[in-house]
């Protein structure tokens, strides 16, 4: 927990490499306070800094990580429109009184030579983003890896609206031994219910107006299934109001929600979906109270 004794400073320290990142740590830890850090890729929104302020609940310090990670990017996918926003985003730490932001450049991250990629299975192959985007994990984990040995922190934490995401940088940091604290931060939503996203930026107001009903989708089915309803036929349900309301849907899942395999109500379960509206992907998941069978 924040100690009263430490002082917030008033602007965070812009950190753009390993040393000075090592050495602030290195000096915080020294007096015994505690680091929590943010891993972002920029382009801040309310959830990201929501984040931030659960972080300053667990931790003395809170460092943030802006860096757009093009491993993570397919050829498909265009790394370079991806919104970078440095000033906007530092003004957002600043008014959150982060502490520092590690703000890398890809050649610090990834300089030539660098030939080392994490490989995954588990949730990261579990049929869900990964049938879709299918390098992105190991760009992600192989980041995350970096950016946690870098830092080192006591915590790190990332948003439930990438759930699978965030199931495997849990899996990542049990299965390579990291000391740190994984935490997941809830979903921040618009008042009509829409994931708060870097992406919603690129919705037309029409599509906009469309882009909530896969929230409403995800709850109701989350119900009905808590509920005992027949979860395929939920599924199926939830899948025909997607399509209906105008998307191309990836997929609508009900996973157990640490593993991602196969669901259960007798444990802590997750529905998931992916789908796109005009150009623009959209994921979300809810959770599903774990309650036995009907
Ligand atoms: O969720 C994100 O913003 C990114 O995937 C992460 C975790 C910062 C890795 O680049």
């Amino acid at each position: 927990m924040v100690g009263s004794f430490v002082t917030r400073m008033a602007e965070p320290l812009v950190l753009n490499d390993v040393d000075a990142l090592r050495g602030q740590l290195a000096h915080w830890r020294a007096r015994r306070e505690t680091v929590a850090l943010v891993p972002t890729m920029g382009a801040l929104h309310d959830g990201h800094v929501s984040l931030g302020r659960i972080a300053q609940t667990r931790a003395h310090h809170v460092v943030y990580t802006i860096f757009v990670n093009p491993t993570q990017f397919a050829p498909t996918e265009d790394l370079s429109a991806y919104p970078r926003t440095f000033d906007a985003d530092r003004a957002k730490l600043s008014a959150l009184g982060a502490d520092a932001i590690f703000a890398p450049t890809p050649d610090i991250m990834y300089p030539p030579g660098f030939a080392t990629t994490i490989t995954l299975s588990g949730p990261a192959v579990s049929g869900l983003e990964d049938r879709f985007r299918p390098t992105h994990f190991a760009g992600v984990a192989t980041v995350v890896a970096k950016l946690l040995i870098q830092a080192m922190p006591d915590l790190a934490i990332f948003g439930e609206k990438d759930f699978q995401q965030l199931a495997v940088i849990r899996q990542l940091v049990r299965d390579l031994d990291l000391p740190i604290t994984i935490a997941g931060g809830p979903t921040l939503r618009e008042s009509d219910g829409l994931a708060m996203s870097s992406r919603n930026v690129y919705l037309s107001p029409d599509e906009r107006a469309s882009a909530p009903l896969l929230q409403r989708v995800l709850s109701e089915a989350a119900a009905a299934i808590a509920a005992g309803e027949d979860p395929d036929s939920v599924l199926a349900y939830g899948r025909e109001r997607i399509l209906q309301g105008g998307f191309a849907l990836d997929y609508l899942e009900w996973r157990d929600a640490m593993s991602l395999g196969a669901a259960s109500r007798q444990k802590p379960s997750r529905l998931l979906v992916a789908a796109k509206i005009g150009r623009t992907r959209l994921i979300d998941n809810v959770g599903v109270p774990a309650g036995g069978e009907p």
